[in-house]
């Protein structure tokens, strides 16, 4: 009995340690302002407000062509899930742009473009972005857009 509970431990701190591998390694979100025109108005300037439920990383302006960058180590135990709130002119939208759950085996730099219509991100699978509709973050009672 005391030999297959050590050999259980034993196991369970491998798969620990797999899995805390995995999870510490550093994620870096790129998000690249691609707002070349809206409305007859060109370049547009966007305010970008990223956090998660620890941390908030502030508002930011973006002007068109530039990128904001991110990165942080993803929770070893709970879910990792940063949200963006994007806001340019009257406009507010949000998008999830990491998380753990959806994202781990997808990206380690996780590429994202901002246009009119909608975030893309960028799929290493398919080397094309997908275009995920934008969340409702903004008009969440609980996280105002402060962007
Ligand atoms: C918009 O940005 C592009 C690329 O940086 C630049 O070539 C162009 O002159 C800009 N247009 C205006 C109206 O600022």
């Amino acid at each position: 009995m005391a030999w297959f509970a050590r050999n259980i431990l034993l196991l369970c701190l491998l798969a620990f340690s797999v899995t805390a591998c995995d999870a510490l390694a550093r994620v870096r979100v790129l998000i690249t302002n691609e707002m070349s025109e809206y409305q007859g108005r060109p370049n547009v300037t966007i305010t970008l407000h990223c956090r998660s439920r620890d941390d908030d990383l502030g508002v930011h302006q973006i002007p068109y062509l530039e990128k904001y960058e991110f990165s942080f180590h993803p929770s070893v135990v709970k879910n990792t899930v940063f949200e963006c709130g994007v806001k340019w002119d009257g406009d507010c939208h949000s998008f999830v742009a990491y998380n753990k759950n959806r994202d781990r085996h997808k990206c380690r730099v996780c590429l994202w473009k901002i246009k009119p219509e909608a975030a893309c991100m960028y799929n290493y699978g398919t080397k094309t972005y997908d275009c995920p509709e934008w969340g409702d973050w903004c008009q969440s009672s609980k996280v105002k857009c402060i962007a």
